[in-house]
């Protein structure tokens, strides 16, 4: 047994399961995951109790379970140190958001800006299922969970790991004991990485995204269909730099600083056209993918490692969970049959 003093602090952070992953999750939380997985025990969740807006393509949900997990292999997750769980496969996690529904008052999820932005946004179409109005219950659960101490999200997801700490808080106080501690979120260095087409975000449902598992000339083409300076005519105009996409991703994605300076000098002055800066960006993000490519290839032919990172994590993370849940059972002093001696 580890004593605690030398026990790994723990991190839980997830996505949700809707498709294969892209840049946008890379620099906002992966990488971070990736620096932190060894300092760190860490539980990557794979949250398909949160899509409900998924509700009418399960096939898509199912799908993507497999395709998410073959994006942590593939960027270098180690599925042998941390975690990879399917949150329905821990039901305990259900079990927790009930609980702890019973603490939050219903104003406090009507604040969250987060949800609020995406129900404006659901609404719109479509009317909203329960589910979606709870999701961010369901979140504190997830990260009360295991007990972690650090959640590392893309900056949208600050409101949740807020209302955490608020349950954490209140949880602790009810029962007078420490059974949480209360979590702090971790941004990525790219807190939210602009689209394609320049939309502030990129994401898969507004089609502006370049995925870790497109091919090489996916990737060309992709960037060579790019919004760049709207205000610029010809390549002898001088150009803007500053929230450029094209040179968002080649601050973010290449990491040969020389070749970005000149670029930018020559961009500002318009010395350099449109299509010299994509290239050298097609050729960088085709680099750093190149690796990540490999090993997905790798993983995609052996599915019996993929289901064995998934079996594994999640009998892991279940334990977990029932160690959790047996304590927040005896904290509420709701272990009834216990009375009965
Ligand atoms: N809601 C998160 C997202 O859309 C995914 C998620 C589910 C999550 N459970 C979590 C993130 C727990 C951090 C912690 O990205």
């Amino acid at each position: 047994m580890t004593s605690d003093s030398t026990a790994r602090r723990r991190i839980l952070t997830g996505v949700r399961p809707t498709g294969a992953l892209h840049l946008g999750h890379y620099a906002g939380a992966l990488e971070n995951w990736l620096r932190l997985q060894r300092e760190y025990e860490c539980y990557f969740l794979i949250a398909d109790y949160q899509v409900s807006d998924y509700a009418d393509d399960l096939d898509r949900v199912r799908e993507s379970v497999i395709e998410v997990a073959l994006d942590w292999l593939a960027v270098g997750l180690d599925p042998n140190d941390s975690h990879y769980t399917i949150e329905s496969m821990v039901p305990e996690h259900a079990e927790l958001t009930t609980w702890l529904s019973w603490w939050v008052p219903l104003g406090m999820l009507q604040r969250n800006p987060t949800l609020k932005a995406e129900m404006a946004d659901l609404e719109a179409g479509k009317s909203v299922p329960v589910a979606f109005f709870n999701y961010p219950m369901m979140q504190v659960a997830n990260i009360l969970m295991p007990k972690a101490h650090l959640v590392p999200v893309g900056d949208d997801q600050l409101p949740h790991i807020e209302l955490t700490r608020e349950v954490a808080r209140r949880f602790n106080r009810m029962f007078e004991r420490d059974v949480f501690p209360e979590p702090e979120a971790l941004v990525g260095r790219v807190a939210r990485l602009v689209g394609l087409d320049g939309d502030a975000k990129m994401s898969k449902s507004r089609n502006n995204a370049i995925f870790l598992k497109d091919d090489e000339a996916t990737v060309t083409q992709k960037v060579r269909g790019m919004f760049t300076d709207p205000t610029r005519l010809r390549a002898t105009d001088p150009g803007h730099v500053e929230g450029n996409p094209v040179f968002i991703y080649h601050d973010a994605f290449n990491p040969n600083v020389e070749e970005v300076n000149d670029l930018k000098e020559r961009y500002l002055v318009g010395k350099v056209g449109d299509v010299e800066v994509k290239t050298k960006l097609a050729a960088a993000l085709n680099t750093f993918l190149d690796p990540i490519r490999e090993r997905r290839a790798y993983f995609e032919a052996h599915p019996s490692e993929v289901r064995e990172a998934l079996e594994n994590g999640t009998a892991r993370a279940r334990a977990t969970a029932q160690a959790t849940m047996a304590e927040v059972r005896d904290a509420m002093r709701i272990n009834y049959l216990d009375r009965l001696r």
